[in-house]
């Protein structure tokens, strides 16, 4: 990323100019990222995730902003050993912090392992995630299922209200346990998605453009839900969309990726108020709505305080 201007990425700022939660990302991580590299070996090879290094802290939401080809799924599906052929992780590695004291290398975890880590400690919603909701089988049996594989002691009768439970947290009327799929809208099976990856309450949640199909109005109230969840349960999100501002609504830090690198990580306000990279500054001019009088722009201080979206 040379022909980009000589900035530094603000990763390498001085400590006393980071935010508290950028601080918080260090000495409490929850994910750590590092020199991470994939590749796709088809006929033509793509690099689409070149040496990127990141830290999550406990109860950060990072936002993961870049054009649509820049590699944030690749990323995202490679942190969570998703990727398939003719993906191959060329470099680097993961590890998530347990809130409990320990330390997991993704790297080292099989099929099994994975699979019971990744609903356990990591969840992920993915785009269009709603439309994976089985056509024929009701929202409650969908859920339960969750508990069914991953909580074996767990009572029938328990199962049903903690799905009961979890679709009120979204939002969502218990109520509609019993509809299908069909008889929901687009923003309500995505509540589902959500409520489903909170089921085993993770520590960390990857969203790949969560709310993008969906229109404005139901995209802030998800927004919104996210946000308030965070707040109460603790658990760190990675926000991924190519809607920048928007994730300067919600996000604690941003993380500006372009070609397969994270060209600059910093905090969210600090990005929008004094971007350091060329090309963070092009990617926000090119949102007319951050374009106007910087003093419009709809975070607000108090807005940044209780976490609210005005
Ligand atoms: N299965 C695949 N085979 C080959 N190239 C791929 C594949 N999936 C994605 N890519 C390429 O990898 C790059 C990053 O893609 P992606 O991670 O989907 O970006 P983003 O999520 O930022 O839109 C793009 O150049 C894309 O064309
Ligand atoms: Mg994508």
């Amino acid at each position: 990323m040379t022909d980009l201007g000589d900035r530094p990425v603000s990763d390498a700022r001085a400590p006393e100019s980071l935010s508290e939660r950028a601080a918080e990302a260090r000495t409490h991580p929850v994910l750590t990222i590092d020199d991470f590299s994939v590749e796709y070996k088809g006929d033509r090879v793509v690099k689409a995730v070149r040496n990127v290094s990141l830290t999550l802290g406990r109860g950060e939401i990072l936002g993961l902003a870049g054009e649509s080809g820049c590699g944030k799924s690749t990323l995202a599906y490679g942190i969570n050993r998703l990727l398939k052929p003719p993906a191959v992780i060329t470099g680097g590695s993961a590890h998530f912090h347990s809130r409990e004291g320990y330390v997991i290398d993704l790297n080292e975890l099989g099929g099994e392992e994975l699979r019971a880590f990744r609903w356990d400690k990591i969840a992920m919603v993915f785009q269009g995630a709603m439309n994976s909701l089985n056509p024929v089988i009701t929202i409650q049996r969908q859920m339960e299922d969750i508990f069914s594989t991953h909580r074996p002691d767990m009572s029938r009768k328990d199962r049903r209200m903690r799905c009961g439970d979890l679709l009120e947290r979204v939002g969502v009327d218990r109520a509609r346990l019993r509809s299908f799929p069909h008889e929901l809208s687009g923003g309500m099976r995505q509540r589902v998605m959500i409520a489903m990856a909170m089921a085993l309450d993770p520590q960390v949640m990857i969203m790949d453009e969560p709310t993008t199909a969906l229109d404005v109005v139901v995209q802030r109230e998800i927004l919104r839900e996210i946000t308030r969840l965070r707040a109460a349960l603790g658990f760190a999100v990675i926000f991924i969309t190519h809607d920048l501002p928007l994730l300067l609504e919600i996000s604690d830090r941003i993380a500006v990726m372009r070609e397969g690198e994270i060209v600059e990580l910093g905090d969210a306000v600090e990005l929008y108020t004094n971007p350091r990279h060329e090309y963070t500054r092009k990617l926000l001019a090119s949102f007319p709505s951050l374009t106007g009088e910087r003093g419009d722009f709809i975070r607000s201080g108090s807005h940044a305080q209780n976490g609210e979206l005005v």
